[in-house]
């Protein structure tokens, strides 16, 4: 695992999407896997403002919420238009994102994962990371060797995007998430990680035991998987 320490925020954006540039540049049908919340968002900011050629990019999203409608400014497909599908050349044919709406959620997931698998398996998988250590939204104790599943958000969770809607009884208490296992399968993986508020999730990545109960540190399993952090994720 490497580790790119920067100084603040601003510098993780940048630093993160010259990462994604290069990963583009290098393979510009490249199929990348993709994340919501707060951390990533300064991330997309840059690779706009970069001018990046989407044309021939394939991307995936990593998570919905469940149920929740396309154009809930909470859901992460409104997210992602506002932050990237809006501002790039990506084809609406090439953008997937598990679909929130749909009244067969166990089909919607298992489609999901075939078209990861169609489209030739993810090259690139950005994640960002929960206060508990979730990535997607593969919750502590959940199995490790899951592929895109329905999930059960736990409080913790629900508490800590409780921040993005009116109130908590607002947070939908399902998602439907890409699996550990589809994630370990990405060829390569970039996670980032701002604010103190993930200080102790990132000190138990940066150790090599496996520990259900913080999902991510399974990373250490792979062979390809580069932290950027900055000092205060860092705990400096
Ligand atoms: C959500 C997403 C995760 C994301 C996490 C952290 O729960 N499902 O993929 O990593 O939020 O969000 P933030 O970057 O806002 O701390």
């Amino acid at each position: 695992m490497r580790i790119i320490r920067c100084a603040n925020y601003e510098e993780l954006s940048q630093k993160a999407a010259e990462f994604v540039a290069a990963q583009i540049t290098l393979k510009p049908d490249c199929v990348l896997g993709l994340p919501t919340g707060s951390t990533p968002i300064g991330m997309y900011a840059r690779l706009v403002e970069m001018g990046m050629d989407f044309s021939e990019v394939t991307t995936f999203n990593l998570d919905e919420y469940y149920p929740i409608k396309k154009d809930n400014p909470q859901s992460y497909h409104y997210f992602m238009t506002e932050n990237l599908y809006s501002k790039v050349n990506l084809k609406p044919e090439n953008i997937y994102i598990p679909n929130g709406e749909t009244t067969d959620p166990a089909a919607e997931c298992k489609n999901y994962e075939k078209s990861i698998l169609a489209c030739g398996g993810l090259d690139m998988q950005v994640l960002g990371i929960g206060q508990n250590g979730h990535i997607g939204f593969n919750e502590p104790g959940e199995m490790l060797n899951s592929y895109t599943h329905v999930t059960k958000l736990t409080q913790n969770t629900i508490e800590a995007n409780a921040r993005f809607f009116n109130s908590m009884d607002d947070v939908p208490k399902q998602a439907l998430t890409m699996g550990v296992a589809t994630i370990m399968r990405a060829r390569r993986i970039l996670l980032l990680a701002s604010g103190k508020s993930k200080a102790h999730v990132v000190r138990a990545l940066q150790g090599s035991v496996i520990d259900p109960e913080i999902p991510a540190t399974i990373l250490a399993a792979h062979n390809d998987v580069t932290v950027i952090a900055d000092a205060e994720a860092l705990g400096e």
